[in-house]
């Protein structure tokens, strides 16, 4: 069984490719480094202890991802690759919506011509939009905020409507939460660029001193601190409800969208205080005004996952705040070296 990782490279693809491993699959990664380092791929082979195959590929490149497909006997392809930023997408739709879908067409047309019929697609909670319908269920109506959010809609209507009009395929939509943490070696973890947007990776960088104090978006929300509520989960988690989705997409045909969460909300000062407590340090920080575009609470409904995948989230906030830290203090610029 091998399996290709598109956007293996990154953040949450790394560390899946790590626990497909781990599984006993094999793995052919794809990435085009635009978001990601390939010190990333030496690291996965440190972890694993053997080299992993990995092309530096483009996946909107027809004829270079053909010779990957030509090379490797793919049985099944889990899609990370895609941009995921949400301010610079409200700043650049048109090269989010391009390279966001185009990959999708790549990937499902050479899919076609090479007989591969399971599609793990990397989705999102924000394809809820700001509904405050909390915990969210997969049947929920969906519609999202910035173009970011509408690629992965896009994306998961697109995929819905390939697989009705070819019922050989099985495709799996993976609607993440909020993934943070990193792999327990402190060997790969979430390297953003420049200063972070997301609130974990800010929270290291000022843990670390790099950054003067964190930034809380807003204590006016109606939730029991008045802080943002999100439903955070530990990468690794994350990276194994992708082993579970592939082999579930192994033996079902048709289109499923499941939530990967772990079902329990924290609030930003949860998180601070959890940081705190798990590494043994105090995090300065200042109340600012809310972030335009963020709702007041999103967590999952994750009994889906469960009865589907029979996966459910095992780790706890303090590894992920421990795991999270000691990626930053052993890496403190990331993957530069
Ligand atoms: N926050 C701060 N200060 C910061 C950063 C974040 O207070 O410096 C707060 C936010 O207001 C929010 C919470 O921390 O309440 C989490 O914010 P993140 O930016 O870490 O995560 P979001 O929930 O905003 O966004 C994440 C992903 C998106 C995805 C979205 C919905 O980053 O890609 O979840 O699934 F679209």
């Amino acid at each position: 069984m091998s399996v290709l990782l598109t956007g293996g490279a990154g953040y949450i693809g790394s560390h899946t490719c790590i626990e497909i491993l781990n599984a006993g699959m094999d793995v052919v990664v794809v990435d085009n480094y635009a978001n990601s380092s390939p010190i990333a791929m030496k690291r996965v082979e440190e972890i694993v202890g053997h080299e992993v195959k990995h092309y530096a590929v483009d996946c909107c490149d027809e004829a270079a991802l053909r010779k990957v497909f030509e090379e490797n006997k793919i049985d099944s392809v889990v899609h990370f690759a895609g941009y995921k930023a949400v301010g610079e997408s409200v700043r650049k739709p048109l090269m989010y919506y391009k390279n966001n879908l185009d990959s999708t067409f790549t990937l499902l047309s050479l899919m076609k011509e090479f007989g591969v019929t399971d599609f793990i697609f990397s989705s999102s909670a924000t394809v809820y939009g700001l509904s405050e319908a909390v915990p969210y269920k997969e049947d929920l109506p969906t519609g999202c905020i910035n173009p970011y959010g509408w690629t992965k809609f896009m994306n998961e209507q697109i995929l819905r409507d390939y697989a009705f009009a070819n019922p050989e395929m099985s495709v799996v939509l993976l609607r993440y939460f909020n993934p943070i943490g990193a792999h327990e070696s402190g060997l790969i973890g979430d390297d953003p660029e420049g200063i972070p947007n997301n609130l974990m990776p800010y929270v290291c960088q000022v843990a670390s001193g790099k950054l003067e104090k964190l930034h809380v978006f807003g204590n006016d929300y109606p939730t029991p601190d008045g802080t943002g509520v999100r439903d955070y989960l530990h990468v690794v988690d994350l990276a194994q409800g992708h082993v579970a989705a592939i082999k579930y997409a192994k033996d079902h045909k048709g289109t499923e969208a499941i939530n990967l969460g772990t079902g329990i909300g924290y609030s930003v000062l949860d998180l601070v205080h959890a940081f705190e407590e798990a590494n043994d340090l105090t995090l300065p920080y200042v109340i600012d005004p809310r972030r335009p575009g963020d709702g007041a609470t999103s967590y999952a409904d994750s009994t889906k996952a469960k009865e589907l995948l029979g996966w459910t989230a095992k780790k706890t906030l303090v590894d992920m705040c421990r795991d999270a830290w000691n990626w930053q203090k052993k890496n403190p610029r990331g993957y530069e070296e």
